[in-house]
């Protein structure tokens, strides 16, 4: 039986900071978050009985249905069980994970690799494993969550610079001794923007101050470069990133995440890092998944031409309506539209006529760029996107 009211009159301090808290009443109040779907299959799911597009989703590549990746996850259970409810370090090892670590390793062009059950914990650990207090850590302004908590875990100094400016970053880096340690974290495609780092320029600063570079490309992996291989492939600087961390929630289709490097990194960190030491080992049909899309990845090629012909089509009707996509450069479009306000109507109007997108608002996104995050994959179709624009062109006159 559950008590409602239970705890409203406590007098404990974090207990009352919980219930009084405003920002949690004003998502309550306005829900935009937390919906549960009631079904799902590909890009169509169900909402309050109602059939929608998804448009917000990071399944890139569409291959969370894809028949050889559910196979895969399922003959995973079959032969491995449930979890393997352990770490890494102790009793959570299994062949499979060295499977996908090489697999990895090489299709990043990495001497070694190391998954985690979270692609949360593989940024986070990508940063906390190797910097250290003394250490100066520059940061993009605008990275994730993850690479914040991960810096903060590390106990190094932080200095940020603004987003994507090389001329920037040099600017910091100077101001700093010369001998102090340093590293350089930013990401591949930034998620929120759908810009696309500008790795050449800002590695070549990392160079010349002997930066320890750490790229999230959570957004990058499977969507740039030469067949998915990422960011740092596009732009061929291999030889110029020290660790590369990312999600196998996105364009993998499963849930998990890795980060790659040369041996002796990568067993750094397996030494080192907490997150890596003390947490339970990603389970045998996650692995299975991911190891299943990196394969169709490099097997069916037209799910990656597929994404960017729909990332050009969507993009060509979104600018047709005149809505600012903040610039971006990939299927990540966010739709900015200024005022939390305005950001709502449109997000109501798109679930309104059938289309599901994320609302993002500030702290998340800077001041006065509150926005809709779309993701535009490789499973919408033609028609979907026609239907999108109809969608899109409701919203502009609801949020006037
Ligand atoms: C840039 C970036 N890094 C890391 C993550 C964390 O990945 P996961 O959701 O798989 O834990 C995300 C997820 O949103 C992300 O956007």
């Amino acid at each position: 039986m559950s008590l409602p009211f239970f705890g409203r009159s406590s007098q404990k301090p974090i207990l009352k900071r919980c219930i009084q808290d405003d920002l949690t009443k004003r998502r309550l109040r306005y829900a935009p978050y937390y919906h549960a779907m009631e079904a799902q299959q590909g890009n169509r799911v169900r909402l309050n009985g109602r059939d929608m597009i998804m448009l917000a989703s990071n399944d890139y590549l569409g291959l969370s249905f894809h028949p050889k990746v559910v196979e895969a996850g399922r003959s995973a259970l079959l032969q491995w069980g449930t979890s393997t409810t352990g770490a890494r370090t102790a009793n959570g090892s299994r062949a499979y994970h060295l499977e996908l670590e090489e697999k990895l390793a090489a299709f990043l062009g990495r001497e070694a690799c190391h998954v985690h059950s979270a692609g949360y914990l593989s940024c986070l650990s990508g940063v906390a494993a190797f910097a250290q207090k003394g250490d100066i850590i520059l940061a993009d302004k605008n990275i994730h969550s993850c690479l914040w908590d991960g810096i903060r875990l590390s106990t190094a100094a932080i200095e940020r610079f603004s987003h994507n400016n090389p001329d920037d970053m040099r600017a910091v880096a100077s101001a700093a001794p010369a001998a102090t340690p340093k590293m350089l974290v930013i990401e591949g495609v930034y998620s929120m923007e759908g810009h696309i780092c500008r790795l050449p320029e800002l590695s070549a600063v990392a160079e010349e101050f002997n930066c320890f570079t750490v790229l999230d490309d959570a957004h990058g992996f499977g969507v740039l470069g030469r067949g998915g291989r990422g960011t740092v492939d596009h732009f061929g600087v291999n030889d110029k990133i020290d660790v590369i961390c990312g999600s196998m929630s996105k364009s993998l289709a499963s849930t998990g995440g890795f980060v790659a490097g040369s041996r002796d990194v990568i067993e750094y960190m397996r030494t080192h890092g907490k997150h890596t030491i003390f947490s339970a080992a990603l389970s045998p049909a996650q692995a299975a998944i991911a190891s299943a899309s990196l394969d169709v990845l490099q097997t069916e090629p037209e799910h990656l031409e597929r994404l960017w012909a729909n990332t050009r089509r969507y993009k060509t009707m979104l600018k047709s309506l005149g809505l600012d996509t903040w610039e971006s450069e990939t299927p990540a479009v966010p739709i900015v539209l200024g005022e939390m306000e305005r950001a709502y109507a449109f997000w109501k109007a798109l679930l309104e006529k059938g289309v599901f997108t994320v609302m993002s608002v500030a702290p998340a996104v800077p001041p006065g760029k509150d926005l809709i995050r779309t993701a535009i994959s490789a499973l919408h179709t033609d028609e979907q996107i026609d239907r999108i624009g109809e969608a899109m062109a409701y919203a502009l006159k609801k949020a006037r």
